[in-house]
Order: C-alpha cells, then sequence, then structure tokens
C-alpha cells in the first residue's frame, strides 16, 4: 500500500505518463494523470486552455489540483513538466509525497518528442525543448528526492521506476 503520493516530474518527452501508467498498473496502485485530470475537468485540450484562457490560467489549475490531491488517496502522479517549476507547488509536492526526476537525455527527448501532442511546444519547435530543459534542469534536480536514469529504454525505466516504489512502500 502506497502511504504517501509519489509525484513523476521532469521534461516534456521524458517518459513520465508512459512509465507512470505502466508501473501503477504492474504494482496495482493508483494512478493520475495531472494534464489528463485537468482537461477532463474543464473539458478542453491544454492546448485549447493556454489559447482561449492563457498560460497562467493553466498553472493556476494545476496548483488548485495540488491542493485537491492533498486530500486524494495516495497516488502515483505524473505531472505537467512545469507544475514543479511554481515554488508554491514545489513545497505542496514535498510536503505531500516523494518527488521522482524521470531523467531522460535531451538528445533522446528531442529524437522522438511527439510536438503534435503538446501545442504550447509545437509552434516554437525543437529549439524551445531544448531551451526549457537548460532552464528546468537544475530546479528539477534539486527539487527530486530520487532520480530515475531513464536513457536506457522503456524496459529499463519501467523496472527502475517499480524498484524505487518497492523500496518506498510494502507492495
Ligand atoms: C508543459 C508540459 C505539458 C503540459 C503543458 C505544459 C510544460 O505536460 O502540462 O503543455 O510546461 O512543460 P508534459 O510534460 O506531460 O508534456
Amino acid at each position: 500500500m502506497m502511504t504517501r503520493h509519489v509525484f513523476l516530474i521532469g521534461m516534456p518527452g521524458s517518459g513520465k505518463s508512459s512509465l507512470g501508467r505502466k508501473v501503477s498498473s504492474s504494482l496495482r496502485v493508483p494512478y493520475i494523470d495531472t494534464d489528463n485530470l485537468i482537461t477532463d475537468t474543464l473539458g478542453c485540450s491544454v492546448g485549447e486552455i493556454f489559447e482561449r484562457y492563457g498560460e497562467n490560467a493553466f498553472r493556476q489549475a494545476e496548483t488548485n489540483l495540488l491542493i485537491e490531491l492533498s486530500r486524494a488517496t495516495p497516488s502515483l502522479i505524473s505531472t505537467g513538466g512545469g507544475m514543479v517549476m511554481r515554488p508554491g507547488n514545489r513545497e505542496l509536492m514535498q510536503n505531500e509525497g516523494y518527488i521522482i526526476l524521470v531523467d531522460r537525455p535531451l538528445e533522446q527527448i528531442l529524437s522522438d518528442i511527439k510536438l503534435d501532442r503538446r501545442p504550447m511546444l509545437a509552434k516554437k519547435g525543437l529549439g524551445e525543448v531544448e531551451r526549457l530543459y537548460y532552464e528546468r534542469i537544475d530546479t528539477y534536480r534539486s527539487a527530486a528526492d530520487y532520480v530515475l536514469d531513464n536513457s536506457n529504454g522503456y524496459y529499463a525505466g519501467v523496472s527502475g521506476l517499480e524498484r524505487i516504489m518497492k523500496s518506498l512502500f510494502v507492495l
């Protein structure tokens, strides 16, 4: 059983959602994807939220969601890449659970990131992914309780995440 939340943080394209989804099902723990929860609640895509209401509204929805999550069943939670960048969010996450950085080299992210699913990045292209990486990587590292090396492919990432989860909880 999980006794605290586990937050997966990291760049878009680092593997947070695919690893989180897979490991939640293999270890039978509850799973939440913050982007999906926000888009389901608001009834439109991340791109539409950015376009209609602006990035700040999306960031505020992320913060509101984190506050709600403090009352939810402990879960494995994939977060959007910008979530942990707000200091207040970082504090909430640190108080409510463990933070795992899904750490994937920039070159690998650039080689297969799906920009069409990420309208915020699609307009600006791969250069924007690179810029965000260098802007964020130090913050990601310093916020993380654990770093999951996701440079050796999907299956290595899955077993690495399972290992960390089993070291934290009786599962
Ligand atoms: C964002 C990442 C996205 C999504 C939004 C903003 C970011 O999530 O939350 O487009 O600022 O890095 P993923 O990290 O799942 O792509």
